[in-house]
């Protein structure tokens, strides 16, 4: 069968970059992007686009036999500091989206799905440090049950009706193309943005939150690595632990004053430091290094020094 792709949520922090790799590497009238709103141009003009809800299921069966669709990247989702807000909004629009595309899969209509679960699937009793793939999870965040669940579900139609869902275990993810929305991660990139606009940030999390973090890039070649991973190499079929690089808010201050020397940071922690503080410092992606040759690239004085150069013009 001739690959075809849909990806849903395409606009989104994660979505304009796939779509463009994607492109890049198929050609672009095979890779379909959809969201519920238009993009930026750059993505608009380089392929076909369909204004699509992720949470109507006769609308994605409809895109996906027009298009003939084989496999589906799902990246719409509500991110956790908005899912607070939103708890039920959050929920259908997380659960919903995803039994869509598991049922159109078991119904033999598509071949194979993406769908990022997260770091937020853990919670305040996981061990912190070198989380291991399987451990404690009790998640206390709203998009964290919604993850753990979605996690549990996928595995389920894997087991039960041979579907091909695979999934990653997405860290907090930096860049500069296109903004984060909701996230407790968001700092990271912000911070960027406010160091060349105004030379100082205040930060909603304490200097000592140390999380998991990854560059773009590396997230877009871990998501298009387990997709084209031969089948018998995925072995777990919740989602995979995935790492890169973990620092706080200070370190990454340091990372940003080797290039801005006057940059400062303040500190006012919100409801966020509480969502932070229940997710793992460093994360153990070993099985996914060892089952399909993960490898990640970007410290983060590479991403410092990448983000910093390619944002400089914009301010
Ligand atoms: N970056 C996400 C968030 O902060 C975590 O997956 O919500």
């Amino acid at each position: 069968m001739k690959k075809r792709i849909l990806i849903i949520g395409a606009c989104g922090q994660i979505g304009t970059e796939l779509t463009a790799k994607l492109r890049e590497k198929y050609s672009s009238h095979k890779v379909i992007a959809s969201d519920i709103r238009e993009g930026e141009p750059e993505l608009m003009e380089s392929g076909p686009f369909e204004i699509l809800d992720a949470t109507n299921y006769s609308a994605i069966e409809d895109i996906v036999i027009r298009h003939e669709i084989t496999d589906v990247y799902l990246m719409a989702a509500m991110l956790s500091a908005t899912a607070e807000k939103f708890p039920m909004k959050a929920w259908s629009l997380n659960m919903d989206s995803l039994f869509n595309v598991l049922n159109l899969a078991k119904e033999g209509k598509i071949s194979k799905i993406f769908w990022p679960s997260s770091i937020a699937v853990f919670g305040p009793t996981t061990p912190k440090t070198n989380t291991p793939q399987r451990t404690i999870m009790e998640p206390s965040t709203v998009y964290g049950i919604s993850k753990q669940t979605g996690e549990r579900w996928c595995e389920y139609y894997h087991k039960k009706y041979g579907v091909d869902v695979r999934s990653v275990r997405y860290p907090g993810l930096i860049s500069y193309k296109t903004l984060p929305g909701g996230g407790t991660t968001d700092y990271a990139v912000d911070i960027y943005h406010k160091a060349l606009k105004h030379g100082k940030y205040i930060c909603f999390l304490n200097a000592e939150t140390t999380l998991p973090m990854m560059f773009m890039d590396d997230a877009i070649n871990a998501t298009i690595g387990i997709m084209e991973a031969p089948e018998n190499s995925i072995k777990i079929r919740s989602s995979y632990n995935l790492a890169a690089i973990s620092f706080d808010p200070e370190e990454i201050t340091q990372s940003i004053q080797k290039h801005l020397p006057n940059f400062s940071i303040a500190y006012e922690p919100d409801f966020r430091q509480e969502i932070a503080d229940s997710w793992p410092q460093s994360i153990d992606d070993s099985e996914a290094r060892t089952d399909w040759g993960w490898k990640h690239e970007f410290s983060l004085e590479d991403m410092t020094q990448i983000m910093l150069e390619n944002l400089k013009a914009n301010y």
